[in-house]
C-alpha cells in the first residue's frame, strides 16, 4: 500500500517556531502516516530536532497545529504527548547508568507497583521485550551495556509507555554499521506492527535504506515530501541543500499591447488613511511587472484597486483600454483578470465550504459549468477535480472543507484557480509566501507559463531576490507612492533595497 493512503497518525500544520531572533521552523505542514518509516531529513540546523521536541511535548509552537487523532493538541509536556501515543529517543540518552535495564523501563511508569520485586521487575521487562522483538539483558546495569544496547533500552522505554509514533533524533549516529543495520530491521519490524518511525538522519543512504517516505527539511521550511522508493540521492542532496532549486526565467523583449493603465490613482485604506498617492503604472501583455516594497506601503491597496476591491478616490483605470475604475470585482473578472489575493482564507476562499466548490468559486458562471441557471454537477466534480490535480493541492478528498487543508494548500488552490482566470490580467500578492520551497517554485513557473502565453502580470512581493528573478520590470512602493521603476537592465539590488527603505538620496548619486 502506497504510504500516502494510510490512515494519518499525526498531522503537522503551518508550524513556526522561533528562539529569539532565529526562526528555527517556518510554516511547516506535513503529516506521518500508520505503518510507516518516515525520514526527516536535512543539514545540520535544518529545524529537525526543534519540530520532533515540539511534537513530543517538550517545546511548544509559536504557530501552527499538531492534529493527533483528528483533534489538535497542545502538549505542555512530554507526559501529555506520550499520552497520546508520541514518544522520542532524543541524541542523548536519558537513562540511570546505575539501575538495571528492568528498573529502566519501569522507571516513572505510571503502571509500575510502588513496591515490587526486582524479580518480578525483571519477568515484566523480559515479557514487556519479548512482545516489542528487541532484546537486552534486563538484570544487566546501564553502564555495562553497549551503545547500541542503551539505545534498545530507550527505545523499549518509550514502547512501554504505548507509543504509536516513536521519533528517533539521529539514531544512527552513534552507532557501527552493523547496529545500525540492526537497528533498521527493529523499525521495519515495529512499523509492520502498525505504528510510526520518524526517522531523523543527514545520511542520505540509511534514508533511502529504510524509508517509506522523505520529508525534507532545510533552514526551517519544509521543502518537500516524497515516498523514497524511486528517489536518487543525488536528487535528495539538492533538496537538502537548495542547490539547482530555483527556477531559470527566460526574459525577451515585451512586445504586447498595454492591457493595464493606471493613472494618478489615488485610495484610501480601510482606515482611511491615503494609502496610494497618484499611482501611474502600466503593464504589458507578456510582461511579469514586480511590485516591491516592505509590507503595507500600499500593495495591498494597489491588488485591491485593480481588481476591483477598492474604488480609487482620483485617476483611471483601465484594461485593455476600458475603464475599470468603478467596475464590480466580477465585471473585472469577467475581464480576464484572475487575482491572488494576499489574504487567501478571508478574501480568496470559504473556508466552511468544500474544496470543489472553492474551486469553482470564481468560475461558476462559465457556460462549462452552467446551463439554464442549474450547476452541473458532474461538471463541476470534474473541473474542480482537475484543479485540484494540476495545482498539486494536497486534500484527503475534494468534499472536504477548504479550511481544514494546510495553508500552503489553500494557497495552491487559489493560486491554480486564479490563474486559470487569468486570460489578461493576473495580480497576484506575495504568491509564493509561506510555501515550502518546491510548492514555491511550482507557484513562479505557472506564472511565468502565464506571461509566456500572453497574459500580463502584476506580481507583488516582498522578497525582492524573487522578483529580481521572475519579473521583467520592478516598481518600488513606498508609503504609497512609486519610487522608481526598473527594467531588467538597470536591475540594481542595493539601489532598490534603499528605495524599499523610502530612501532616495542614492538616486542622485
Ligand atoms: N533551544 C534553542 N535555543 C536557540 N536556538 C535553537 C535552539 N534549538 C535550536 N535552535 C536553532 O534552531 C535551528 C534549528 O535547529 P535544530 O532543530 O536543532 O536543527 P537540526 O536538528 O536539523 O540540526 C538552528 O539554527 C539552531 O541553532
Ligand atoms: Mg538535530
Amino acid at each position: 500500500m502506497s504510504a500516502t493512503l494510510r490512515p494519518l497518525a499525526v498531522e503537522v500544520r503551518d508550524v513556526t517556531k522561533s528562539f529569539g531572533g532565529v526562526r528555527a521552523l517556518d510554516g511547516v505542514s506535513l503529516d506521518l502516516a500508520e505503518g510507516e518509516v518516515h525520514a526527516l531529513l536535512g543539514e545540520n540546523g535544518a529545524g529537525k530536532t526543534t519540530l520532533s521536541n515540539i511534537l513530543c511535548g517538550l517545546y511548544r509552537a509559536d504557530a501552527g497545529e499538531v492534529i493527533v487523532g483528528g483533534g489538535e493538541r497542545h502538549f505542555q509536556s512530554p507526559a501529555q504527548a506520550i499520552e497520546a501515543g508520541i514518544g522520542m529517543v532524543h541524541q542523548h540518552f536519558k537513562l540511570v547508568n546505575s539501575m538495571t535495564v528492568a528498573e529502566n523501563l519501569h522507571l516513572g511508569s505510571p503502571d509500575t507497583p510502588r513496591v515490587v520485586s526486582a524479580r518480578a521487575l525483571v519477568a515484566s521487562a523480559q515479557r514487556m521485550m519479548d512482545d516489542i522483538g528487541l532484546v537486552v539483558d534486563p538484570t544487566a546495569k546501564v553502564w555495562q551495556l553497549s551503545v547500541g544496547e542503551q539505545q534498545r533500552v530507550e527505545i523499549l522505554r518509550v514502547l512501554a509507555r504505548g507509543a504509536r509514533v516513536l521519533i528517533l533524533d539521529e539514531p544512527t549516529a552513534v552507532l557501527a554499521a552493523t547496529e545500525a543495520d540492526e537497528l533498521f530491521a527493529v523499525m521495519r519490524r515495529l512499523v509492520a506492527g502498525g505504528r510510526t518511525v520518524v526517522f531523523i538522519s543527514h545520511k542520505l543512504n540509511e534514508v533511502l535504506q529504510v524509508s517509506d517516505r522523505i520529508s525534507v527539511l532545510r533552514g526551517g521550511r519544509h521543502v518537500v515530501t516524497r515516498e523514497a522508493a524511486g528517489a536518487t540521492a543525488r536528487e535528495l542532496a539538492r533538496l537538502m541543500t537548495g542547490e539547482e532549486m530555483g527556477i531559470e526565467v527566460e526574459h525577451r523583449e515585451v512586445t504586447g499591447e498595454t492591457v493595464l493603465e493606471l493613472r494618478g490613482v489615488t485610495s484610501r485604506n480601510s482606515r482611511g488613511v491615503v494609502a496610494l498617492h497618484d499611482v501611474d503604472l502600466s503593464v504589458r501583455g507578456g510582461e511579469i511587472l514586480g511590485v516591491a516594497g516592505v509590507s503595507g506601503n500600499g500593495q495591498t491597496e494597489l491588488a485591491e484597486v485593480v481588481t476591483g476591491l477598492r474604488s480609487p478616490e482620483a485617476g483611471t483605470i483601465t484594461i485593455d483600454g476600458v475603464d475599470v475604475s468603478a467596475a464590480s470585482t466580477r465585471r473585472i473578472a469577467d475581464l480576464g483578470v484572475g487575482h491572488i489575493p494576499e489574504d487567501r482564507i478571508g478574501v480568496g476562499m470559504v473556508a466552511s465550504a468544500p474544496v470543489k466548490d472553492n474551486a469553482i468559486l470564481r468560475h461558476y458562471r462559465s457556460d462549462e459549468l452552467s446551463s439554464k441557471q442549474f450547476l452541473r454537477r458532474d461538471r463541476i466534480l470534474a473541473f474542480a477535480t482537475s484543479i485540484v490535480e494540476a495545482g498539486r493541492v494536497q486534500t484527503r478528498s475534494v468534499h472536504m472543507p477548504a479550511g481544514q487543508m494546510s495553508g500552503g494548500n489553500q494557497q495552491r488552490l487559489v493560486a491554480r484557480r486564479e490563474s486559470l482566470l487569468a486570460d489578461r490580467l493576473l495580480v497576484a500578492a506575495h504568491p509564493t509566501r509561506g510555501l515550502d520551497v518546491l510548492a514555491a517554485k511550482q507557484v513562479q513557473s505557472a506564472i511565468v507559463e502565464r506571461r509566456d502565453a500572453g497574459c500580463a502580470v502584476v506580481m507583488i512581493s516582498d522578497d525582492l531576490d524573487e522578483l529580481l528573478v521572475v519579473a521583467d520590470r520592478v516598481a518600488v512602493m513606498y508609503e504609497g507612492r512609486i519610487m522608481g521603476v526598473f527594467d531588467r537592465a538597470s536591475f540594481d539590488r542595493e539601489h532598490i533595497g534603499l528605495l524599499m527603505g523610502g530612501r532616495t538620496e542614492a538616486v542622485a548619486g
